[in-house]
């Protein structure tokens, strides 16, 4: 590829030591030596490539995940890039806005590498998006939100079984230990990302004071939503505005985890209102209305199961192989996928994501879904012994995508399928 072709960026891999916490080094997997990668900003219709070369001891395949791109594109988790190669990806931003992410997928190794530091936000704005007056520049944050636990030496101490640790001793927000963020008087957006291995996140202002949702994966919900508290399951984004005018200066608010908690909440982060600002953005009352999938023309049905004395994760009984094709979908088709967590004993959570397509939540154990989920989406919460509906369209590509339970511990120990877009 040729800068002709689009913006050529170029990101290298490779282990560096980060001060993550005050006066100590971790030892990280980093993008341009930055935990967490560098944020791309795109514009639709303006193509990016990513030239990525792999430093590592290891094997990496890096996935635009929310991006809509052709297979060899995709970070196929056996399409790796061995030490010492490059690579080149190509990203066509042909969709609408979102608020994406990136990060490695090589089978096996991703769950390590994403935990060891190998993630970023990737924003893509249109035109559309533009000529809102949301809060914009300075005023539009990503935070991205992940656990780990550290080692007295500043390491990081990777335990597949519990990667985020017994207690989530550490909250990272954009790979600092609870910071705290100086805010002037006016609305925010944040565009907050789950990516954590594993861990849940239930996001609240503490002592209350509402949020507004606007987005959530696939971009804008149809309109803005109120919230208490956000939740986010690995892999799941939310769009907020807070206004923080609401506020005196000199507040200092929380943001807390309800998720990890019973009377007293973990904090997340801490917002200082610092000073007074001019504020002329404004929330509309509505965006766009979503795209008509229209009636869908097969079903199917995902049953999501784990073996947890062997640590074996399954799709319908079967665990993750790269030569088996598990599903055709065609392309111009609407399907109607049912996501069953057969892990109700087991009270293990699930988090269904597919490649390339963004889906409508139809359902919970048929109750309609919170407004919060009336977007378009490519990540869904599976709680245990829920039943999940969503609606996909297979709009142009073709070729080999998986699909897959995002605790990156479940997918990178079977559960995950693979499809054949035709
Ligand atoms: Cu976020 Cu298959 O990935
Ligand atoms: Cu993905
Ligand atoms: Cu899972």
């Amino acid at each position: 590829a040729s800068t002709s072709d689009g913006l050529l960026y170029t990101m290298t891999m490779a282990e560096t030591s980060v001060e993550v916490l005050p006066g100590r080094l971790t030892r990280l997997r980093t993008f341009n030596g930055q935990f967490p990668g560098p944020t791309i900003l795109a514009k639709r219709g303006q193509p990016v490539i990513i030239r990525q070369t792999n430093k590592l001891s290891v094997p990496t395949a890096v996935h635009l995940h929310g991006g809509h791109v052709a297979s060899r594109d995709d970070g196929f988790p056996t399409d790796t890039i061995p030490p010492g190669d490059t690579r080149d990806y190509y990203y066509p931003n042909a969709q609408p806005a979102a608020s994406l992410w990136y990060h490695d997928h090589a089978h096996h190794q991703e769950a390590e590498n994403v935990f060891r530091g190998l993630a970023g936000s990737y924003l893509l704005t249109d035109e559309y998006e533009d000529q809102l007056p949301l809060p914009r520049d300075e005023y539009d944050i990503p935070l991205l939100i992940r656990g780990g636990r550290f080692a007295p030496s500043g390491n990081l101490i990777y335990d597949a079984d519990d990667p985020d640790g017994p207690d989530h001793p550490a909250v990272l927000v954009n790979g600092r230990p609870r910071p705290y963020f100086q805010v002037a008087a006016r609305k925010y957006r944040f565009r907050i990302a789950n990516v954590a291995n594993h861990q849940l996140f239930g996001l609240r202002l503490r002592g209350g004071g509402g949020m507004v949702q606007i987005g959530s994966d696939g971009g804008l919900l149809p309109e803005p939503v109120d919230v208490s508290e956000v939740r986010l399951s690995p892999a799941e984004r939310a769009d907020v505005v807070i206004d923080f005018s609401r506020y005196p200066l000199g507040s200092r608010i929380v943001l807390e985890n309800t998720e990890a908690c019973e009377d007293e909440c973990p904090d997340v982060l801490r917002f200082d209102v610092v000073r007074p600002a001019q504020d002329t953005s404004r929330i509309p009352d509505r965006f766009l209305p979503l795209e008509d999938y229209g009636p869908p023309v097969v079903e199917r049905r995902f049953v999501l199961t784990s073996d947890v004395r062997n640590n074996r994760h399954f799709i319908n009984g079967k665990e993750f192989d790269a030569d088996r094709i598990d599903i055709r979908p065609k392309v111009g088709n609407t399907e109607v996928w049912t996501i069953v967590n057969g892990d109700a004993a087991h009270r293990i959570p699930h988090s269904f994501h597919t490649h390339l397509e963004r889906f409508k939540v139809l359902d919970r154990n048929g109750r309609r879904p919170p407004a919060s989920e009336s977007g378009l989406k490519d990540t869904v919460a599976i709680s245990p012994g829920e039943t999940v509906r969503i609606k996909v369209r297979f709009h142009d590509y073709t070729g080999r995508y998986v699909y897959h339970c995002h605790i990156m511990e479940h997918n990178g120990t079977g559960m995950m399928g693979q499809m054949e877009i035709e």
